[in-house]
Parts: C-alpha cells; structure tokens; sequence
C-alpha cells in the first residue's frame, strides 16, 4: 500500500519517518513477506496523534515488533506497518523492578537485568523478538514465561485512543496467549524480579543456550514453533513420528532438526508455508486425532 503524499507530509509533520516500499521479507525471521509503506515513530507519546491521523486518512495499519513469529502474506500489502522508536529503547532497574520499552530486544533486556543481578528469566535468553511481542504472546521457554514477572504494562488502546496503564493482576498470561486486545500496542513493562547473583543467572543463560542449540534450527529462517503444544502433548514429537521432517511445499519446509520449527530454505512464499502448514496440520488430525493450533501469528491479506 501506497500512503498518499497529502498524508505523507502530515505523517512527518508528527515526526514520523515514512519509508516507501518496503520488502517486509527483510524484517522477518522468516524471510517471508510481501511489500508496503512502513512508518518509523520517534517517540511513544505521538501514538494517538499519529493513530488519529490514520483513521482520518482511512489508512490500514498494523504495528510490527521483532517479526520472528509473524508469517506475512506475499504481494502488495492492504495495510501499511508502523514501528515503535527502537533506537536506544529504555531499560533501567530500581531494587527488583526492571522498566523497558517494548522495542527493547528480549534477550538484551535479559542480559541487561542479569548485569544487576537480577534472575528469574533465564529461560527466555534464546528467544528471539522485542519486548512487546513477548508481552503480546506470553513467550516463554525452558520453563520461564514472562507473564509472572508483569507489574504493569503501558499501553496505547485503540479502543479508547489513549495510553493507559494496566497491573499485572488486570491481565491475563495464558500459555502463548494474554488478554490484551488485538489492536494493543505494548509501550512499556514494569517487571519484578529475583534477585540472583550475576554468575548464576550466566550459568543457567549458558545451559539454556545449550539445550536450544542442540534440539533446534537456530541458523535457519523460522518462526520459532509454528504450532502450540496440545495440552499433554508436543506438536514436535508427533510430526516427527510421522516421518514429516524434511517434507515440503516449495521452499517451506519442515526442519530436520525440529519438526515443529518450519523453515524457509531458499525462497518460500507465503502461499508455500500456509500449504505446508495446511498439510501437516491436517495429517496430524488424522493420524493422533489432535487438531493443531497456530502459535505463529499470520497476517493473511
Ligand atoms: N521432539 C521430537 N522430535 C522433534 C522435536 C521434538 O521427538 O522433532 C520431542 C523432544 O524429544 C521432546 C519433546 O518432543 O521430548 C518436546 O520437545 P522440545 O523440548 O524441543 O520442546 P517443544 O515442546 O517442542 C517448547 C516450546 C518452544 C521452546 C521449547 C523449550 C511450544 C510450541 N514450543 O518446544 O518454544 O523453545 O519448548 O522450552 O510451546 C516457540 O514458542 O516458538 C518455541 C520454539
């Protein structure tokens, strides 16, 4: 999608970068992703301005985080992406409270708290994305989610227009699920946390890393897991046990290493990962009887 040039002035007016054309396969993990106008916002606070003008203008929008667990449609997009200002995101610490912006890296915010002696998210140092997106998604890994270390989280509401800020008991961390909203837009976190000496908290870093190394596809294209575990169950093992690994439609392909982690091995579109993911959900559901859920985010046009 192309932004008109009326509006484009009134964008930059805001302070607002706007940049034409955009492959969005670049900004993806999964290398995947079709092309539209991007806008770069340089402070949180112009949100509900910059949101405003975008209703007024009829503009679609969506904000994109970190894009490692987003499969984009192919082709000219209906929609134009906005990022939150990620240069320098903010991150301090006061006794066992971290505060950090959501374009923070996750894994920076990690080593960050560790730096001050402060543990409990040990598990989350592999996963790949911002702040916000794991906010959004309840990452979590290795035993560690971040939803019970959430204090407050500031957000933009598109419903009301307005940043707010909600306690962590307002919202609900399900597994790879919360309570915000769709249209939320995850601004800043307060965390609570352990106190641990830094030696520690690299200890259990370095077997976590270990243990990611080993079990999955860390130098290819993925989006993490495409599908969430059934209760009970591992998506990984029964695609495994249905001889999937190194099946594939195109170049979407599912790893032969973890076979819940679905790679682009050259150039996948898409419309090759939807088909793939179409077709291992659909032998699963006959073969266990288990219907597979998306833990991956698709962006269909
Ligand atoms: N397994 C197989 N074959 C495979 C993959 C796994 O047999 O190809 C077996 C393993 O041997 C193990 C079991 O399945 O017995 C579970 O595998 P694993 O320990 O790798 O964990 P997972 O349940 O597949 C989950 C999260 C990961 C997270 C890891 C580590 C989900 C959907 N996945 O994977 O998160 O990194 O645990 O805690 O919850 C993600 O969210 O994108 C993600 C990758």
């Amino acid at each position: 999608m192309r932004i008109k040039d009326a509006a484009t002035a009134r964008l930059r007016e805001l302070g607002v970068e706007v940049k034409q054309g955009v492959a969005l396969a670049d900004e993806t993990s999964l290398g995947i992703g079709g092309t539209t106008d991007e806008l770069l916002l340089r402070k949180y606070e112009t949100i509900p301005e910059v949101m405003g003008l975008l209703a007024e203008e009829k503009i679609p929008h969506r904000f994109l985080g970190g894009g490692t667990n987003v499969l984009i449609a192919d082709g000219d997009l209906p929609y134009v992406i906005l990022h939150l200002p990620t240069a320098h995101p903010g991150m301090r610490v006061e006794g066992n409270a971290a505060y950090v912006d959501a374009s923070a890296d996750l894994g920076g915010m990690v080593t960050f708290c560790a730096k001050h002696d402060l543990g409990g998210m040990e598990g989350l140092i592999g996963v790949p994305g911002s702040v916000g997106g794991a906010l959004r998604m309840n990452a979590g890994a290795y035993g560690t989610q971040i939803g019970p270390h959430v204090r407050e989280v500031e957000l933009y509401r598109a419903a009301t227009g307005k940043i707010e800020t909600l306690r962590g008991h307002e919202i609900r961390f399900d597994y790879r699920h919360t309570s915000f909203a769709p249209d939320d837009v995850m601004l800043r976190v307060k965390l609570e946390l352990p106190s641990k000496p830094f030696k520690e908290i690299l200890a259990g870093i370095k077997v976590c890393n270990e243990k990611r190394r080993s079990s999955q596809p860390l130098n290819q294209k993925s989006a993490g897991c495409i599908f969430k575990n059934p209760p009970g169950g591992s998506a990984g093992r029964m695609i495994d046990e249905l001889g999937l690994k190194g099946h594939h439609v195109g170049d979407a392909m599912v790893s032969d290493r973890h076979a819940n982690f679905f790679v682009n091995a050259g150039k996948a579109s898409c419309a090759d990962m939807l088909k793939l993911i179409e077709d291992v959900r659909e032998r699963v559901r006959s073969g266990f009887g288990v219907e597979l859920e998306n833990e991956v985010i698709v962006w269909r046009n």
